[in-house]
């Protein structure tokens, strides 16, 4: 009998627990906001640059085009000289060119594993 009212004086501390293990399963859901995250973006990885990519050359074209290169910060530079007088891209002010050549660089460079 005793050991019966124990358990039962356990319950409602059993219960709070179950309730804390709840919360912080819903809190440890970083899988399921990394994936919402990088739709948002549409697959562009962060890092410094990102806003300026995904705005400036997704208002043209798929973003589809730019992430299935890998190319230099050379070619890539000679890219955007293209977009620009070729397909009526609005010319960068040099911090943001340059801004956006290190992200194309470093996400979309020749030796890229994401491909
Ligand atoms: C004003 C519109 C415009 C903007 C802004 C723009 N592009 Fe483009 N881009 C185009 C057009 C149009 C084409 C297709 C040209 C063609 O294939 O004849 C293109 C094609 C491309 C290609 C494919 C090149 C190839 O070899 O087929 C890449 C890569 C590219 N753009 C990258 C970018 C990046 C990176 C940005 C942002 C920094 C950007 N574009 C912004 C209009 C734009």
């Amino acid at each position: 009998m005793r050991g019966l009212v124990a358990i039962l004086g356990l319950l409602p501390a059993l219960l709070v627990l179950g309730g804390v293990v709840h919360a912080v399963d819903e809190r440890a859901a970083p899988a399921t906001l990394q994936v919402a995250e990088a739709d948002e973006w549409d697959g562009l990885p962060s890092g410094a640059g990102r806003e300026e990519v995904y705005s400036l050359c997704g208002a043209c074209h798929s973003l589809m085009i730019v992430k299935q290169q890998g190319l230099s910060r050379d070619a890539w530079d000679e890219t955007l000289v293209w977009m620009v007088e070729e397909q009526g891209m609005p010319e960068l002010d040099p911090d943001s060119l340059g801004l956006v050549l290190d992200y194309l660089a470093a996400h979309y460079g020749p030796d890229r594993e994401n491909r």
